[in-house]
């Protein structure tokens, strides 16, 4: 999608406030279509009035006291939906000012709701639909910040880029997306980019002694992948932060089976993983100044005569031992050799793991907030901003000591398990014990990472949370 910063396009998009006077470019049309109650202004909203080169397209914006770049974004993105329904390949539009709201952000809202509606992943259908793309995008802008506004909207399409990466990481069934692919797809993705990716094989990570990563990739015949990640965009700072992902490309619940219908999407079990990548990849291309770390440790967790057992008491690589007490906690098991490999051997400032934790989060916050747990309030707060600057909201859970009493072994140092109360809590306190107390938040991304439904612009399947807000903490710490 290319973005021209004049006028132009088959069609001019016309923004509507919900109970508006008037439309600006297409006030006959307009008042036409009010009379009649075929629109109303509504967010999202469109009413098309094609015309042979001269279409219009009513576009709402609901009540004007209540926008906000949500609403932009989601609108845009029903704009461009539109767009391509009937078979536009270029439509123009022109974003004014809004009150009380920064033009630079209305410009990232509005290009990014644009984008959002080009997703689609299609290449496993022998027939893909013949889809006539949205090619061309004519913004007007306002005059005074024509060079600021290239800027924004060039920034927001290297962040999607990274969003769709990771969707297409994502939504790659197991099949396909084995640790040694995953591994492969870092590489390729971000070497061009200048990020230095080092990928471990199952020798180099049980010379680390990561036993616990190793414990739950042994059922599989895959081999497990250790994937490091390193961005270095202001070589005079010694300041680092480590993005951590949970890497499992597919989760079988290994001898705790799951059920069928829980297994069911278990192929997406590595959405941290591949939102660290879709990260670094829009970190690295924007060329942010700051140092990244992404880490993955990828494995199957599955079933054969080598594979890990409840009962087991297995050792990891801070030292610490794990009582395996159901075989499906397995993300935690593998993310607390890579937590500590990111507090210690990367020796990392700071630390922020995403991973498709525990489906107590989804009972809890369903897939409209990602929930987080932090050993720092600060830390914490700076992630709330960037979620809210990104539209991905999060929802911090509590920490009370008391809950650390829910997972004590009494025959090893720590059990996997918490039992069913607090599920998402304990799994984040968990962690908690593998980041040698560096400032540490953890984001459960269960429900938010993969949708069974559309939800506003995220498409069902994979939906590339929370690339945007790991971009945003980034680019603003
Ligand atoms: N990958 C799952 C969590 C999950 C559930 C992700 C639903 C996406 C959607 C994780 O490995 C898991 O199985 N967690 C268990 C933990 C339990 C055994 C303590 C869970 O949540 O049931
Ligand atoms: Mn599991
Ligand atoms: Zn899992």
């Amino acid at each position: 999608m290319n973005f021209l910063f004049e006028k132009g396009g088959e069609a001019i998009a016309v923004l509507v406030f919900k109970g508006a006077e008037k439309a600006s470019e297409a006030n006959d049309l307009y008042s036409f279509v009010k009379e009649r109650k075929l629109f109303e202004g509504k967010a999202g909203e469109v009413y098309s009035s094609p015309g042979n080169g001269k279409d219009v397209i009513l576009l709402g914006l609901g009540e004007e006291y209540k926008l906000d770049y949500q609403v932009l974004r989601k609108a845009f993105y029903s704009l461009g939906k539109e767009a391509g329904r009937l078979k536009l390949e270029s439509i123009g539009v022109h974003i004014p000012k809004f009150e009380d709201k920064c033009y630079g952000k209305t410009l990232k809202a509005v290009s990014e709701g644009l984008i959002q509606s080009q997703y689609s992943f299609d290449k496993y259908k022998s027939k893909s639909d013949q889809r006539v793309y949205l090619k061309e995008i004519y913004l007007q802008v306002k005059d005074d910040n024509l060079e600021k506004a290239k800027n924004v909207v060039s920034e927001t399409q290297i962040l999607m880029e990274g969003v769709f990466l990771t969707r297409d990481l994502v939504n790659e069934p197991a099949i396909n997306m084995y640790p040694e692919v995953l591994a492969e797809r870092a590489v390729d993705s971000l070497a061009p980019l200048g990020v230095k990716v080092d990928v471990f094989g199952k020798e180099k990570i049980e010379e680390l002694g990561m036993k616990a990563f190793l414990a739950v990739s042994k059922g599989s015949e895959k081999e497990p992948q250790f994937i490091v990640m390193k961005y270095q965009g202001d070589p005079d700072s010694n300041e680092k932060l480590a993005l951590v992902g949970k890497g499992l490309t597919y989760d079988s619940g290994g001898y705790c089976l799951k059920p069928a219908d829980s297994m069911a999407a278990m192929h997406t079990d590595m959405a941290g993983a591949a939102s660290v990548i879709g990260a670094m990849y829009s970190i690295a291309k924007a060329g942010l100044k700051k140092n990244v770390t992404a880490i993955v440790a990828a494995c199957e967790n599955m079933i054969s005569g080598g594979a890990y057992k409840t009962g087991d008491i297995i050792g990891s690589m801070s030292g610490k031992t794990i009582e395996i007490g159901n075989t499906d906690a397995e993300g935690r098991v593998t993310l607390a050799d890579a937590l500590w490999y990111a507090a210690t051997v990367e020796n990392a400032d700071r630390i922020v793991d995403l991973a498709t934790l525990t489906g107590a989060c989804v009972v809890a916050l369903g897939s409209v907030n990602t929930g987080a747990i932090t050993n720092n309030d600060k830390f914490m707060e700076e992630i709330k901003v960037a979620s809210t600057l990104a539209g991905e909201p999060v929802w911090e859970l509590p920490h009370d000591e008391e809950y650390m009493e829910l997972f004590k072994s009494d025959f090893a140092d720590l059990k996997n398990t918490g039992g069913r109360w607090a599920g998402a809590i304990t799994a984040g306190l968990f962690l908690r014990e593998f980041v040698n107390d560096k400032p540490w938040v953890h984001l459960d991304i269960a429900g938010t990472s993969h949708l069974s439904n559309p939800m506003g612009y995220l498409p069902k399947g994979a939906t590339g949370v929370p690339v945007k807000t790991l971009f945003y903490l980034v680019k603003d710490m």
